[in-house]
């Protein structure tokens, strides 16, 4: 919380060494962890993601002459376009936003260029994303400098949009809905298909963990042809069963379809219908208020998700591991795309300070890795602070 409002002033403060003057306006926009429902977005399922308090910020001035200028304090960087004259670059950080400003143009939304300035405590690379957050944060500015209303449904749409069609990220719609869309305090099951929002406290005396493996999605865009092959193999597990997307199976027409099925492709769908099933099933445990329930469907998500769809690795595996043995661990599994970066851990608050020590010692005695665990309050979603 400290660090929240601390880099809300550090950036005001270098924005106002930099160019002089304060900041128009500050927007910000969360990370997020996903407790369960994972690759089921792009498969019209359902996820149960809480939006973090871990952010990137953005301090902008408007310019009249249609140019974007753009610091990044993180990537030590200033990037610079036309609003008139959109090209794809290599990719870094400000491909997200010029892919927001494309498709916002597209909409007919007049663009207003600026200065800017930003800086974010979301880990890259590591499945809380931060490339939700920054394209949130961005179209939170456009909108705001353009004066244009905030719909934050429609906004999560048009970023998944550029990060399909502009970066090559063939990502569903949950991380930039719970960017746009988190509240304080709460987890929100989302409907990807009709893009319903039914939010849900936390257990009563649980805390979420998040536990980063430290290891990292290495070359971004061979990651994402592993991310893509599997939605192409789940696309075809319902093409070959004959319904518009995997939501649309139950388990008894999943085994009824079998023989049609490669193994792959079967154990691929076996993952995403079974954790629909789960994920519901946790936002009914959730309302109950009952700790034990969501964990073991927690645990139940991990193996399914690193057993039948295959997008774990060894520090995932182990990390999950460990901290389903520690007492007061309800349940941990592997949170966001997979193949590195972090899982999550519900947990009895009593035991934060034992759990996150042992669990740190234990991964790297196994692993040779330090790790990074923290605790994540459930955080509003994109907006301009004050
Ligand atoms: C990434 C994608 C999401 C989702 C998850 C897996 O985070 O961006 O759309 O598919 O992986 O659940």
């Amino acid at each position: 919380m400290v660090e929240t409002i601390d880099l809300q002033q550090f950036i005001r403060d270098v924005f106002q060494s930099k160019f002089g003057s304060p900041p128009a306006l500050v927007a910000k926009a969360p990370g997020r962890v996903n407790l369960i429902g994972e690759h089921t977005d792009y498969n019209d399922g359902f996820v149960l993601p809480m939006a973090i308090d871990r952010a990137i910020w953005m301090a902008v001035s408007p310019r009249d002459d249609r140019r974007v200028v753009l610091h990044s304090l993180d990537f030590d960087r200033v990037d610079e376009f036309s609003l008139d004259d959109i090209q794809k670059g290599d990719l870094g950080p400000v491909e997200y936003v010029k892919g927001i400003a494309h498709f916002l143009k597209e909409t007919g939304l007049d663009l207003v260029g600026f200065d800017g300035m930003m800086k974010g405590n979301v880990p890259v690379g590591a499945g809380l994303s931060s490339s939700a957050a920054l394209e949130m944060v961005t179209a939170r500015v456009f909108t705001a400098l353009s004066g244009a209303p905030w719909d934050p449904v429609a906004m999560a749409k048009l970023a998944q949009r550029a990060e399909n069609q502009w970066v090559g990220m063939n990502c569903g719609i949950m991380d930039q809905l719970i960017s746009a869309a988190g509240q304080e305090g709460r987890a929100l099951l989302i409907d990807c298909r009709s893009l319903e929002l039914k939010q849900t406290p936390l257990p009563t005396g649980t805390v979420v963990v998040v536990m980063d493996t430290n290891t990292r999605r290495g070359e971004h865009g061979h990651m994402d042809s592993a991310y893509n092959e599997r939605r192409e193999q789940c696309e075809e597990a319902a093409r070959i069963i004959g319904v518009p997307a995997l939501r649309d199976v139950s388990m008894a027409q999943l085994e009824a379809s079998k023989d049609r099925l490669s193994d792959v492709t079967y154990r691929r769908a076996r993952h995403v219908v079974s954790e629909d099933e789960r994920t519901l099933k946790a936002y009914d445990v959730m309302l109950a208020d009952d700790p034990a329930a969501l964990g073991r469907l927690m645990n139940e998500a991990h193996t399914s998700i690193s057993d039948d769809f295959e997008v774990s690795s060894k520090a995932l595996d182990a990390m999950a591991e460990i901290a389903q043995a520690q007492p007061g661990c309800f349940g941990a599994r592997m949170t966001g795309g997979g193949f590195a970066g972090c899982a999550v851990a519900l947990i009895d608050e009593k035991v934060v300070e034992a759990f996150t020590a042992d669990v740190a010692r234990l991964y790297e005695e196994q692993i040779g890795i330090e790790p990074q665990l923290y605790v994540c309050r459930a955080s509003a979603g994109a907006g301009i602070v004050e």
